[in-house]
């Protein structure tokens, strides 16, 4: 074997609510902002969207049975808020609660482990009505769901996710528009971002005062900028700013209590409004984590662009070959990227909770789903998390993205990044051959 990874390090799968479980008004839920989203034709490329996607709700039983089936060691998947508060605070749902308890549950007779993640994008609409992250009194809202979920899974859960990508959330909800709620205002991005921030520090210092078994921490999707001409000092300076914005922006408060003055100041002299960050807000953000969840999927290259306020930074690419979702296949990226969180923060521990690859799959006319470029994606990214691991980095984890195709937010059903093929029409899953290559690298503890 090439890659032979450490005794203790565990392999999953991960998956999140409003993108597998369908059941959209069921059981008492709440409307979501992606329900409210999804609804508005020309916010979803294919016209699609998640009102019943893969079904989970009605059939959990059937991918828990699969994975196990695979081998998979830990299932990674998200509560919807506004099924346990359909009014985003107030009075729970008791129906929602036990379906959740129902799955965990099943997930640990498996005999797997459990990643449950607090917050996966799909905030309660009636929360949005009143500022969504924007408004500062949300951060009181999240605690008492995240006490909610901690009393009633407290026992069933291993690993707790308090947010996923607070930088989608933020950046790509209130700045650029494409998730919900689907604002463009820059300012609004980074006051989101704070509050988001500072319901992660509430929920692990809630946390820490019930004395749970489980281990908590967040999942940042952060990306190893490049200037795209390695010998231009703007590209250079641009890429910084980028590496800011998208990683230290959420990293640094996180795992050091502090923000990116040089990016404030930057932002401030471009007419930007900052956070109103108060006494006491990094200080309740910094909470000792016990792994740094990490989603990776590509490498940014950055040029200096006079045209893109307010960064004064574009992406570009390096004319790499690129996935079905048009992202550039980069796996010496995920080395830089995990041996630059080393260095800069030292967490504990590092769990990848996301990276996989988007492939439009080949089915063979007898029903096989020949996915070799995920397999080669997935074997180059593998490769490279094991030098980081043999170099010293404590990576304790890789959980594939996704398990089965599902609802891929503003691109729909027509994205598929799953190890299991998903006929929307008949909900038949299919493992792909990379489920099988999969099964062989849990078995093998390597490749
Ligand atoms: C990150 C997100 O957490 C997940 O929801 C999404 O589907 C994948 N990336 C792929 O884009």
């Amino acid at each position: 074997m090439e890659y032979e990874f450490p005794k203790d390090f565990e392999w999953g799968v991960a998956t999140a609510s409003y993108q597998v479980e369908g059941a959209w008004q069921e059981d008492g839920k709440g409307e979501s902002i992606w329900d409210r989203f999804s609804h508005i034709p020309g916010n979803i490329v294919d016209l699609t969207n998640g009102d019943r996607a893969c079904d989970f709700y009605h059939r959990y039983r059937e991918d828990v049975d699969l994975a196990c089936s695979l081998g998979i060691q830990v299932y990674r998947l998200s509560v919807s808020w506004p099924r346990i508060f359909p009014n985003g605070r107030g009075e729970k749902n008791e129906k929602s609660i036990e379906f959740y308890r129902n799955v965990l549950n099943y997930i640990k007779e498996k005999g797997m482990k459990t990643s449950l993640t607090l917050y996966h994008w799909d905030l309660p609409q009636k929360l949005q009505d009143e500022g969504g992250w924007c408004n500062r009194e949300i951060v009181e809202d999240f605690k008492n769901y995240a006490v909610t979920l901690f009393e009633a899974y407290g026992s069933l859960v291993d690993y707790w996710i308090t947010l996923n990508e607070p930088y989608c959330s933020s950046f790509l909800g209130y700045w650029k528009g494409e998730h919900a709620p689907g604002y463009h205002d820059y300012s609004m991005a980074l006051a989101a971002a704070h509050h988001l921030l500072m319901s992660h520090g509430t929920a692990v210092k809630a946390y820490r005062s019930m004395g749970l078994p489980g281990k908590i921490g967040i999942t940042l999707n952060m990306n190893q900028p490049y200037p795209a001409d390695i010998k231009n000092e703007e590209d250079q300076k641009a890429a910084e700013r980028m590496r800011m914005q998208n990683n230290q922006l959420f990293g640094d408060p996180v795992m050091k209590g502090t923000y990116p003055q040089e990016l404030f100041d930057f932002l401030k002299g471009q007419g930007v409004v900052l956070p109103d960050v108060r006494e006491g807000d990094l200080e309740l953000i910094h909470q000792p984590i016990d792994f740094l969840g990490l989603n990776n999927y590509f490498a940014d290259i950055v040029k200096a662009d006079d045209g893109a306020w307010p960064l004064m930074a574009s992406l570009t690419t390096k004319g790499l070959p690129v996935t079905d979702a048009g992202w550039e296949v980069y796996p010496e990226s995920m080395y830089d990227l995990l041996t630059w969180i080393q260095d800069t923060y030292q967490p504990p521990e590092i769990i990848i909770t996301e990276n996989g690859a988007a492939c439009n799959d080949w089915i063979n006319s007898d029903g096989r789903i020949e996915d070799t470029n995920r397999i080669d994606y997935l074997k180059r990214y593998l490769g490279e998390v094991h030098r980081a691991v043999k170099d010293g980095v404590p990576v304790k984890g890789y959980y594939v993205w996704c398990f089965t195709d599902n609802f891929e937010w503003a691109w729909g059903l027509s994205r598929r990044f799953g190890i299991v093929y998903m006929d929307y029409e008949t909900q038949k899953r299919t493992p792909k051959d990379s489920a099988f290559w999969y099964k062989q690298v849990v078995e093998n503890n390597g490749l």
